[in-house]
């Protein structure tokens, strides 16, 4: 449980802004100490009367709004990213009198912002949200860029909607109450832009770092806001990644199986004779920077990994996977599976 008292309201010129240039549909994002104390300012602008603010954080950690307000508090984790939670919180909302003109809050990871975005997205048709996200991960990636969903039992997010917020407030103070597995687990993200076309953000600040990598998912999104192609490249790391989550059932988290996805993602670029030596050796450079994990965990057999990347959404025609190159990072499609076998074969495992 988080005890931390926060910080009072911090200097905000420090805050940095990166903004999402979607049009009638972009946003800022700021970030650094102190962030979430911009809240009633944005909410003022949205020309909400009321709010209702849905929290995994105490009340102390959650910023005035300005106007009368809901407070609910949030099922934090992926058994909370359900179908059922979605439709109890737009039943608090009908019960405060939220109407269209009003505006949602979230507070929390990413599986808060996820699934009260989809609330927002889906109540009245859409309500304006504003996003205040707490933990790293949810700050470098998931509360920027649009999509919201639940999960089905058939599995992860399938239930969802394109919803952009009004605003993204990424707080650092926030991040000084993260247990350090957690904090740790957010960089796997970071570690990722590095091969993206970030460049190397080791070294910075931590909120240049998180700036960067929204600045990177901005662009992205900007491009690409439906996912119908360019969006694949920030899922660098992840076709193993996710497998590794699932092989691992969950033990392994989000950010850390990212982290030895990238590492596995440079040996294959490796392989296929995409990059050389020293950029296949920078991969596990970059993520032991971060203090993250550069090994396949001890009992992740094979066979396994593959049969589960196989179903990864890129693979439409066989295994597929985004790759750096000389053009940069790519997905790279029908990659043989033999050679994906003797890269995991070869890589080096925690000892059991
Ligand atoms: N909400 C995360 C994304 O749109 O990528």
């Amino acid at each position: 449980m988080i005890i931390a008292t926060p910080p009072a309201a911090a200097d905000n010129t420090a805050l940095r802004r990166i903004d999402v240039e979607l049009g009638d549909r972009g946003y800022p994002v700021l970030i650094g100490p102190g962030a979430r104390h911009e809240l009633a300012r944005f909410v003022a602008r949205t020309g909400a009367r009321r709010v209702a603010v849905v929290s995994a954080r105490p009340p102390a950690w959650v910023p005035e709004t300005g106007v009368p307000t809901l407070r609910v508090a949030a099922k934090d984790g992926e058994p909370g990213k359900s179908l059922a939670w979605v439709e109890e919180l737009c039943g608090r909302f009908a019960e405060f009198g939220l109407t269209r003109d009003d505006a949602v809050v979230s507070v929390g990871g990413g599986t808060t912002t996820d699934a009260v975005g989809l609330a927002a997205a889906l109540y009245h048709r859409g309500v304006p949200v504003i996003h205040l996200p707490t933990s790293l991960l949810a700050q470098v990636d998931a509360s920027v860029g649009g999509k919201t969903a639940v999960n089905l039992s058939h599995g992860k997010n399938l239930v969802g909607a394109y919803w952009q917020p009004t605003a993204v407030l990424c707080d650092t103070d926030y991040l000084e109450t993260l247990p350090p597995r957690e904090r740790v687990n957010g960089y796997g993200e970071i570690a990722r832009c590095h091969f993206i076309g970030a460049g190397d953000l080791r070294g910075l600040p931590l909120a240049d770092q998180i700036a960067a990598g929204v600045a990177l998912k901005a662009s992205v999104v900007a491009a690409d806001e439906r996912d119908s192609g360019p969006r694949h490249v920030l899922n660098y790391g992840h076709t193993l990644g996710h497998a590794l989550e699932r092989a691992t059932a969950f033990r392994l988290r989000h950010g850390e199986a990212v982290a030895v996805g990238t590492v596995f993602a440079g040996r294959l670029a490796g392989a296929l004779g995409r990059i050389g030596d020293t950029r296949v050796a920078e991969h596990t450079e970059v993520v032991a920077h971060y203090g993250l994990p550069t090994r396949l965990p001890a009992d992740a057999a094979v066979p396994d990994l593959i049969t589960l990347m196989r179903r990864d959404k890129k693979a439409t025609t066989g295994l597929a996977f985004v790759l750096d190159g000389p053009r940069g990072a790519e997905v790279v499609r029908d990659v043989a599976e033999h050679t994906v076998a003797a890269v995991l074969d070869a890589m080096p495992r925690e000892a059991s």
